[in-house]
């Protein structure tokens, strides 16, 4: 995965006051912008907020939505919840690590998917469902996985897609 210049941060940091109350936002400002939290910004913080470091970590890793290790490009999340469950979801998850070769919870080697599991995304009608970033998917089936996936890797190579 490409490095990114952690430069950056410092403007994040400074869009809020050195104050705790906003930790889980500039902690969101940061996994949206870097895809996760890397460390040197999490040492960044604990001086900007003068927070101790394993109070960081645990924030950081209590909230699914933030995560201390990069991700992919493309962030695969496949919901998991009872509609989408006894749809079939769990054909779409095997599916998805039959053509990626990942698990849920893991990126692939050239940093380009990840693959979670959610509970409900609130489109129970359409199950089941999965988001690739901020991409919807309804009435997913395998063989609908393996177009999308191919199509994600098409649009990369044409570079067309962010
Ligand atoms: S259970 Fe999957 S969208 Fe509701």
């Amino acid at each position: 995965m490409e490095l990114k210049d952690f430069s950056y941060a410092r403007t994040i940091l400074e869009q809020y006051p050195p104050e705790r109350r906003f930790l889980l936002a500039i902690l969101q400002d940061i996994q949206k912008h870097y895809n996760y939290i890397p460390r040197p910004i999490l040492e960044m913080l604990r001086d900007y907020l003068d927070v101790p470091l394993s109070k960081l970590y645990s924030v950081a890793t209590f909230y699914k939505a933030l995560s201390l290790k990069p991700k992919g490009r493309y962030v695969i999340k496949v919901c998991d919840g009872t509609a989408c469950h006894l749809k079939s979801s769990q054909s779409i998850i095997d599916e998805i690590k039959k053509v990626l070769k990942i698990v849920p919870g893991s990126t692939t080697g050239d940093g380009k998917f990840s693959l979670e599991t959610v509970n409900c995304l609130g489109s129970c009608a359409v199950s089941p469902v999965m988001v690739i970033n901020d991409r919807f998917y309804g009435r997913v089936t395998p063989s609908r996985v393996r177009e999308i996936l191919e199509e994600y890797g098409r649009l990369e190579n044409e570079q067309t897609w962010k």
